[in-house]
Formats: C-alpha cells, sequence, structure tokens
C-alpha cells in the first residue's frame, strides 16, 4: 500500500471547538486517503471504549462529578492508554487520522482556569503529530450549526476560552483551516495537507512531545 513501503506511517490531527465539523471531515479524509490505497485508520479521543473511556464519557453527560484535575489527568491517561499501540500503528506504516489529541486535552482543561504549564505536563512523552489540522469555526458560528448535543462544555461562553487556548497552543505543525468555508474546499484542503505530510514524515523518526 501507498504510504508504507518500509516507511512509517504519519499521525495527523484534527482539532477544533464542538461542531467545528472535526469528525465528518476526518471520516471523508480517512475515505479518501484508504481510496487512494494508503494505509489509514481513523481515532478519536476521548475513545469512549476503554474502562477510563467510560468514566469519561459519564462526566461529559453529567452522570458523574469529578474534581478538574482528576478528569484532565483521566483524559490524558485514556491517550497514554492508547500510546503502545499508536507507535506499532506508526511504525508499521499505517497513517492515523485522529478527531482530537493533547491540544483539545490543554485547550479544555485550561479554560477552566488550570494553570496551562500543569495542563501540559502529563502530555509530554505521549508521541508528537506530524501535522495539527486546526479546523478555525468561530463559537458563535459553531453553535449555530444545529445546536450542540448538550455535553457538559458544549456552551457558547466556554468554548470562547477554549478558542483562546488553542491560539496559544499553535506550534510549527499546525495548519489552521477556516472551518467555515464550504465542505468541499475544506475537504480538498486538508487531502493536501494530509498526503502531503504523509510523503513529508517518511524517513523522519517518531517523536514525542515534549511541552
Ligand atoms: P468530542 O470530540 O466532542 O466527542 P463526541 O464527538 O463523541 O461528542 O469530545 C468530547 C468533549 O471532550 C469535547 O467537548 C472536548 C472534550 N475533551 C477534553 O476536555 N479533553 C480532552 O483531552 C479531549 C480529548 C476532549
Ligand atoms: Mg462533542
Amino acid at each position: 500500500t501507498l504510504g508504507s513501503k518500509g516507511g512509517r506511517g504519519a499521525l495527523v490531527v484534527l482539532e477544533g471547538l464542538d461542531r467545528s465539523g472535526k469528525s465528518s471531515q476526518c471520516a471523508r479524509l480517512l475515505s479518501f486517503l484508504k481510496g487512494k490505497g494508503y494505509d489509514a485508520e481513523g481515532w478519536r479521543f476521548p475513545d469512549r471504549a476503554t474502562s477510563v473511556g467510560q468514566m469519561i464519557s459519564a462526566y461529559l453527560a453529567n452522570e458523574s462529578q469529578l474534581d478538574d484535575r482528576t478528569i484532565h489527568l483521566l483524559f490524558s491517561a485514556n491517550r497514554w492508554e492508547k500510546r503502545a499501540l499508536m507507535e506499532s500503528k506508526l511504525v508499521s506504516g499505517t497513517t492515523l487520522i485522529v478527531d482530537r489529541y493533547s491540544y483539545s486535552g490543554v485547550a479544555f482543561s485550561a479554560a477552566k482556569g488550570l494553570d496551562i504549564e500543569w495542563c501540559k505536563a502529563p502530555e509530554n512523552g505521549l508521541i508528537a503529530p506530524d501535522l495539527v489540522i486546526y479546523l478555525d469555526v468561530q463559537p458563535e458560528k459553531a453553535a449555530e450549526r444545529g445546536g450542540y448535543g448538550g455535553e457538559r462544555y458544549e456552551k457558547i461562553e466556554f468554548q470562547k476560552k477554549v478558542a483562546e487556548h488553542y491560539h496559544s497552543l499553535r506550534d510549527l505543525t499546525w495548519k489552521v483551516v477556516d472551518g467555515s468555508l464550504p465542505m468541499e474546499t475544506v475537504e480538498e484542503k486538508l487531502r493536501d495537507l494530509a498526503t502531503s505530510c504523509i510523503q513529508e514524515c517518511q524517513g523522519k523518526p517518531l517523536t514525542n512531545l515534549a511541552w
């Protein structure tokens, strides 16, 4: 398959506010890549299937109450429990398209008022993405899109704070895509970004997040 001729897969992360279009775009990107013959898988965080993920899911649905630092560390643990599998997939040539990652972890917790450096610390040592695509949508616009599902963080004032923290996390791996453009336009941009990333990361070693 393409992208796995002895080379490694790329770690491509999509980030953005709730209702920014990440999930639909991840699905579209994944089927495009597979259709082109790339070895690719779709992942998402939180991974609600694990026992840690079930605690997170109950918290998000307001079915349980947890201290802000406790839930922060559970989100992080939910990535750590998948780290070994993530590494083996990437090493064996599978590209991972991941819906949310450590940037969500930091931006959402910092928006509650937790110290940003404290929030970053448990993410250190997770695999660093090769590319982070930030789907940029104004919080007001995101809220208009079919409404929020009623989960804990789906409130416009909170999402505005999340957006500010996301902006402070931008680094060299970030590409900001205007998520208010037509779906097909966004899709096209993501295809280009992901396919060049897959090519460019061949021969580059995997690295760890070092915040
Ligand atoms: P989301 O991607 O919206 O899941 P779903 O599509 O199943 O609704 O993620 C759920 C919420 O969790 C979202 O509001 C962002 C938040 N979140 C964190 O606070 N920390 C994290 O580390 C992650 C991955 C997500
Ligand atoms: Mg959501």
